[in-house]
C-alpha cells in the first residue's frame, strides 16, 4: 500500500524551507534538478560516519560493508527499472551524459562503422545528440533525426523511411523541453522489426512516470540519479546482460580489469568492467534511499498527481496569458509531463527569469541544451517550469502571480 501526500513530502526536504528574496522558495526546476529528501541526504551522510571506505579492493570491515552499500545500490536500480537481469546489467557512470558516451563509445565504436545510421529525435539533449555526432566523425556513421510536428509531438509519418539502414534509435523517454511523452513501446517494436536496437534517454521520464523494462523492451535506458530525489555525481547505464558482455570497455584504469600485465590487460567481466577509478560511492548510498523514497511514494501516484498539476497549470496559463505567453509543448496531459516551457511575447527568457526571482520562483532560462530543438520552433529560449512530487497548486499561483508582473512590466 502506497500512500501519496505532497505536503508530506514537501516536509520531507529541508530546501523548502528556504527564503528567496523574501518569499518562500517556489521551486519549479525539478526538470534540471529535483530535491532532495532528507533520508536520502542522511543515506549519504550515514555512509561517510560509519562505513567510508574504498569499494571492491579491501577485506576489512568498513570497506567490505561500503562494497555492500555500493553493490546493494544497483540491485535497487534493477529493481527500479525491472530489470529482470538483476544488477548485473547496471553500470554507474557520472550523470545520463556519460551514460550517452558509454554508449557511443563503446557498443557503438565496436559495431557501427561507416554507412551505418543513428536514429534520433529533433527534440533530444544534446547528451543524445552529440555523442553521435562524434561517432559520424571518427567511425563515419550517419545521424539523421526523427522530425517533431507543429504539435510538439514526433512526427511518424514517415518512419519506415527513416529507419532504413538503421542500426539504432536513441530517443527520449519525456522532452526536457516540451513535456512530451514518446511512445517507447511502439518505437522499440518498430527498430527491433527494421533490425536495429533502441536506447532510451530516460533522464526526464524516470522520475515522473512508472519505468519498467520489461513493458518497454528496449535495449539501453541512461539516466541520472540528481533528477529522480538522488544525488548529484551518478549516472545510471542499463542494458542487458548479453550485450554487456560484448561491449569493450570505454574508461581504462582501477577497478575494471582482470589482470594488467607488461604486455596488455584483461578487462573485468560484468559492469565493473565500465566502472574506472574510485567511483561515486556515497552516492550510491543516497541513490538507493532516492529509490526506496520514491517507492513508498508509488511512481503511479507521482505521474497521477503530477498530470492533475500540470493539467491545471496549462489550463491556467491560456485563461490568464492567452496571446502574452505561449506554451511551446502539448497544450492537454494526453502523453504529457510536467515540464512547461513558455514563450512570453515581447520578454526575454532570461528577464522573465529574473523577474519571477524576485517572487522566489526558480525557473530556467535558456535553450535547455536542446538547440535543434529551438531552432525548430524559431527560439533562442524559453522560460522552463516543471514540477516534482514536492510542487502544489500553490506554487502555479505564485508562478502566475509572477508571470503576470513580468508581463505588466515589459508590456
Ligand atoms: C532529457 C535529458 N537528457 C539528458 C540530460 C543530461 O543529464 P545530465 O546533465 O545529468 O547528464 C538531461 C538533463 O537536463 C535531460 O533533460
Amino acid at each position: 500500500m502506497t500512500s501519496f501526500d505532497p505536503q508530506r513530502v514537501r516536509t520531507d526536504i529541508p530546501l523548502m524551507r528556504r527564503v528567496i528574496n523574501g518569499r518562500p522558495i517556489t521551486y519549479l526546476d525539478s526538470g534540471a534538478s529535483s530535491l532532495t529528501p532528507r533520508t536520502v541526504i542522511e543515506a549519504m551522510d550515514r555512509y561517510y560516519e560509519n562505513h567510508h571506505a574504498n569499494v571492491h579492493r579491501g577485506v576489512y570491515q568498513t570497506a567490505n560493508e561500503a562494497t555492500a552499500i555500493y553493490e546493494g545500490a544497483r540491485e535497487a536500480a534493477a529493481r527500479f527499472l525491472n530489470a529482470t537481469g538483476g544488477s548485473e546489467e547496471i553500470v554507474f557512470t557520472k550523470n545520463a551524459t556519460e551514460s550517452f558516451n558509454l554508449l557511443a563509445r563503446s557498443w557503438g565504436a565496436k559495431f557501427l562503422s561507416h554507412g551505418d545510421v543513428v536514429l534520433v529525435s529533433e527534440m533530444e539533449h544534446h547528451a543524445n545528440i552529440v555523442p553521435w555526432f562524434q561517432l559520424r566523425d571518427s567511425h563515419g556513421v550517419d545521424v539523421r533525426f526523427i522530425p517533431v510536428s507543429d504539435d510538439y509531438r514526433l512526427d511518424l509519418s514517415n518512419i519506415d523511411e527513416l529507419m532504413r539502414g538503421v542500426k539504432l534509435v536513441s530517443v527520449t523517454g519525456m522532452s526536457n523541453v516540451l513535456g512530451t511523452i514518446n511512445p517507447i513501446r511502439e518505437l522499440a517494436d518498430m527498430a527491433h522489426a527494421h533490425g536495429a536496437l533502441i536506447a532510451v534517454d530516460g533522464a526526464q521520464s524516470v522520475a515522473h512516470l512508472p519505468t519498467d523494462l520489461v513493458d518497454l523492451d528496449v535495449d539501453f535506458m541512461a539516466f541520472s540519479a540528481h533528477k529522480m530525489l538522488g544525488p548529484t555525481g551518478l549516472g545510471i547505464f542499463w542494458t542487458r546482460a548479453e550485450i554487456m558482455e560484448a561491449m569493450p570497455p570505454f574508461l581504462g584504469g582501477g577497478g575494471m580489469i582482470k589482470d594488467v600485465s607488461l604486455d596488455g590487460y584483461t578487462p573485468a567481466s560484468g559492469p565493473t568492467r565500465f566502472e574506472a577509478g574510485t567511483p561515486p560511492i556515497a552516492q550510491t548510498a543516497g541513490f538507493s534511499a532516492a529509490v526506496t523514497y520514491i517507492e513508498g511514494l508509488g511512481m503511479d501516484n507521482i505521474a497521477a498527481y503530477e498530470k492533475e498539476l500540470t493539467g491545471d497549470a496549462l489550463t491556467r496559463l491560456a485563461l490568464e496569458f492567452s496571446g502574452r505567453v505561449r506554451v511551446i509543448g502539448p497544450a492537454d496531459t494526453l502523453d504529457r509531463g510536467g515540464v512547461i516551457s513558455l514563450d512570453v511575447d515581447g520578454v526575454h527568457p532570461h528577464d522573465v527569469a529574473q523577474v519571477l526571482d524576485q517572487f522566489g520562483v526558480c525557473v530556467r532560462p535558456g535553450h535547455h541544451c536542446a538547440k535543434p530543438l529551438m531552432r525548430r520552433f524559431g527560439l533562442a529560449a524559453t522560460a522552463r517550469a516543471s514540477f516534482g512530487p514536492y510542487s502544489l497548486v500553490s506554487d502555479t499561483d505564485v508562478l502566475l502571480e509572477a508571470l503576470g508582473h513580468a508581463v505588466k512590466m515589459f508590456g
